[in-house]
């Protein structure tokens, strides 16, 4: 069973992004989630980035480095990756030779009350993923607009039949690829 690391875009309570997160382990049980949080991570520091680091930064890249692969779940900000997102992705860029991201394989989903699907910023997740070496799902894209209109507030959870299975053939390829990742890479 692969090993999946999901990691949230939005520190957020109520956030969307969590609840599309949340309903991945019901659409394709045959793979093992972890999410990993990226809230109590403290802003990049390079000087802060030096031999064993400290806790919290250690432990983040400990669990990104157990999976076979991660998939982000984000939502966009002013036209692009939200603050705390490209925070996280930058701790786990280094350090350059050994970095948890080098070769991990990655996939992207966004969900937006409006109507474009957080297009833009998945575009600079994509760009940034591939600035760290991991290796970004080819040509599929998972993107969730009006959102509000497909979940349950209740369950916390995408209830909408359609995206529920845009999703689940997303995650599907998604594991999949990971696959043929660690073939290619044997
Ligand atoms: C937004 N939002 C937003 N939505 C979008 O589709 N494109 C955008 O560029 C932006 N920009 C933006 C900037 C900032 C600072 C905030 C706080 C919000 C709206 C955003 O999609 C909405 O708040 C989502 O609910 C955020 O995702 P979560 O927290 O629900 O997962």
């Amino acid at each position: 069973m692969k090993r999946i690391g999901i990691i949230v875009g939005s520190l957020r309570g109520n956030s969307f992004n969590q609840m599309i997160a949340n309903t991945i382990p019901e659409l394709v049980d045959s793979a093992k989630y972890e999410y990993i949080s990226i809230g109590n991570l403290p802003l990049y520091n390079a000087d802060l980035d030096r031999g064993e680091g400290l806790d919290p930064v250690r432990h983040y890249r400990e669990a990104i480095q157990k999976t076979d692969g991660i998939l982000i779940v984000s939502p966009e900000y002013n036209s692009g990756i939200p603050g705390v997102l490209k925070n996280a992705l930058d701790w786990a860029s280094t350090p350059t030779k050994t970095a948890v991201l080098i070769h991990k394989p990655a996939g992207v989903i966004g969900a937006t009350p409006g109507v474009k699907g957080t297009i833009l910023s998945q575009q600079q997740i994509r760009q940034t993923l591939d600035a760290t070496q991991s290796y970004v799902l080819p040509s599929q894209k998972m993107y969730i607009s009006q959102v509000m209109e497909k979940i349950d507030s209740e369950t916390r959870k995408l209830t909408d039949e359609t995206t529920r299975k845009y999703l689940q053939r997303y995650v599907q390829s998604f594991i999949q690829w990971i696959d043929q990742v660690q073939r290619l890479s044997e």
